[in-house]
């Protein structure tokens, strides 16, 4: 992934003219456009760097549960685009995803209805929120 610093509002950018660095355990997203977006340019998207491998890990936990986990299936729906009451989320921000679940876990998040997620959350590892949660459900059609 390229080299990224962070600037104003705390967001990521490019180093303009900068060469590369390891993304390591990390989920990177900066903007396709830094100019468009520091001028709140709506249109203007960003693009998430991933760790190798981490689709497929997420992917496995989404659809399988990987002995750790619910299908995300049952309750968001065929292809987690929502069911009924429950919410969409595919192709949602990583950064997005990641926080609810970390938040709902940590009971920073306790609406009457997250209490169905807190068994789908409870054994999660922050790996497999990154893998299952950004990487793998951010990559999917909204
Ligand atoms: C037993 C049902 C159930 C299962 C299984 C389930 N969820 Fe959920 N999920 C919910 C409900 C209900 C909500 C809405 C909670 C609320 O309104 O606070 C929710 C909310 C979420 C949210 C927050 C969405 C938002 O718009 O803020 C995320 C992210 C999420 N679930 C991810 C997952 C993932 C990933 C899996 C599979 C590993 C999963 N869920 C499995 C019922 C479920």
């Amino acid at each position: 992934m390229p080299e990224t610093y962070v600037g104003a509002g705390a967001m990521r950018h490019a180093e303009p003219g900068g060469g590369t660095e390891p993304i390591g355990q990390r989920i990177i997203e900066i903007p396709e456009n830094s100019h468009r977006v520091d001028l709140r340019d709506s249109h203007s998207g960003f693009i998430a760097y991933v760790p190798p491998g981490s689709l497929e890990a997420g992917k496995e936990l989404a659809t399988t549960g990987a002995g750790r986990t619910i299908q995300c299936n049952i309750c968001h729906g065929a292809n987690l685009k929502g069911l009924g009451d429950v919410p969409s989320i595919a192709g949602r921000s990583p950064m997005y995803i990641a926080r609810q679940l970390w938040d709902i876990k940590h009971g920073a998040r306790k609406g009457t209805s997250s209490a169905l997620m807190l068994e789908t959350v409870a054994n999660l590892t922050d790996e497999d929120v990154l893998n299952l949660a950004a990487a793998y459900l951010a990559s999917l059609e909204p």
